[in-house]
């Protein structure tokens, strides 16, 4: 199987990840932060590491401001959920996942407005400037993906970040799709609240999101309360970062993996992993737009406004059929809405879906150059 699915998850994992779990699991497999023993604490330790290179590797401003969470739509709920109230506005982009969407929409229940500001891609000042026009007396926040999961278009995030600040309003970044492929510096950048996937291009398994909250978290109220293995006489739920956001045994060896994919990154380098992708995304875009039957939707991505990935369809075929065909070839890729409703109607592509390509720092010339034969082969059927 050639796996080119690598924006739902990445596969396979670096060999280093599979071992910090096997070893997590086989050495020091013990509830961290609960117990005084030894293995306890060989446990709370790896927890701790992880925690601190994540804060290096974005340039947070300590590991107490890092929360991990089962996923990162848990990680856009915590601030979506924890910071608005009734009557509050919020500007998001036309772009979002259902992460960011669903959990806005459920919000308006209780009488929260939100409004979509239009991206314009490949053009990053009009972009800033619908996020502006969108602004109201009353938002409070600005709540936007890095990245599109579909469409690969980045936001300029930096730049509505200090758009926000000029207004006094935070701003929340879905960096599910960016996170280990774009630089993200939490230090250049005064992004309020950045939720991760550990398992995207961060290279960690499943059931590793992070909250990074550059200002400590407390003016977010919680979803979940429970044990923390601190201050355990209050009936209250602690205050203070990570502990208000980690109610509940966490999943120890997955973050022990997450250490280790975020070693496997670092190692590599972001940019060079980058480089890597987009010239692979880069051929296949060549290799497609000489065939007439493929819709491309965007223009080859350039790395400035796109993350590597492309989405396309072909005439007269039904995404999903055409990812069924691939998958008998022996190539895995996802098709249909991608569970991003606002991305596909950007494009138009609501009824029909699109057949999603992604690689990884895995992903071989020699796998594109495969796809895009077997593309060439459906194409004819
Ligand atoms: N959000 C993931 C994707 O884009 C699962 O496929």
């Amino acid at each position: 199987m050639i796996y080119l699915d690598n924006a739902a998850t990445t596969f396979p994992k670096p060999v280093s990840v599979h071992n910090a779990v096997v070893n997590a699991l086989r050495r020091y497999g013990a509830n961290p932060g609960r117990s005084g023993h030894a293995m306890s604490l060989q446990a709370a330790e790896e927890v701790y590491r992880c925690r601190s290179e994540i804060a290096s590797f974005f340039h947070a401003p300590g590991a107490e401001c890092i929360a991990f969470m089962p996923n990162c739509t848990h990680a856009v709920n915590t601030v979506l959920k924890g910071l608005l109230k009734p009557g509050d506005h919020v500007v998001t982009s036309c772009l979002e996942h259902n992460a960011v969407t669903r959990p806005l929409q459920k919000l308006t229940q209780h009488g929260v407005t939100f409004t979509e500001a239009q991206v314009v891609p490949g053009d990053n000042d009009a972009t800033l400037n619908a996020f502006r026009k969108a602004l109201n007396a009353k938002t409070k926040l600005i709540a936007c993906t890095h990245a599109s999961n579909v469409w690969g278009v980045r936001l300029p995030v930096g730049r509505i970040a200090v758009l926000g600040k000029e207004y006094g309003i935070p701003t929340m970044v879905d960096a599910a799709q960016s996170g280990g492929v774009v630089p993200i510096d939490l230090q250049e950048d005064p992004i309020d609240y950045l939720c991760l996937a550990g398992h995207k291009s961060l290279y960690g398994p499943m059931g590793t999101g992070v909250l990074i909250a550059t200002a400590g978290g407390k003016e977010l109220d919680t979803l979940i309360e429970g044990g923390t293995g601190t201050n355990s006489i209050s009936y209250l739920q602690p205050d203070m970062m990570p502990d208000r956001f980690e109610s509940g045994t966490p999943n120890m060896p997955g973050i022990a993996g997450l250490r280790a994919g975020l070693g496997f990154v670092r190692q590599k380098g972001v940019e060079r992993i980058a480089r890597h992708e987009f010239a692979l995304i880069q051929r296949l875009y060549g290799r497609l737009s000489t065939m007439p039957q493929v819709i491309l939707y965007m223009p080859k991505p350039d790395p400035r406004y796109f993350v590597p990935l492309l989405s396309f369809n072909i005439k007269g075929k039904g995404s999903e059929e055409v990812a069924r065909r691939l998958n008998a070839l022996g190539f895995a890729v996802r098709a249909g809405l991608h569970c991003a409703p606002a991305a596909h109607k950007f494009c138009g592509t609501l009824e029909t879906g699109a057949v999603r390509v992604c690689p990884s720092a895995f992903t071989t010339q020699w796998e594109i150059d495969a796809f895009a034969n077997a593309v060439e082969k459906i194409k004819g059927i």
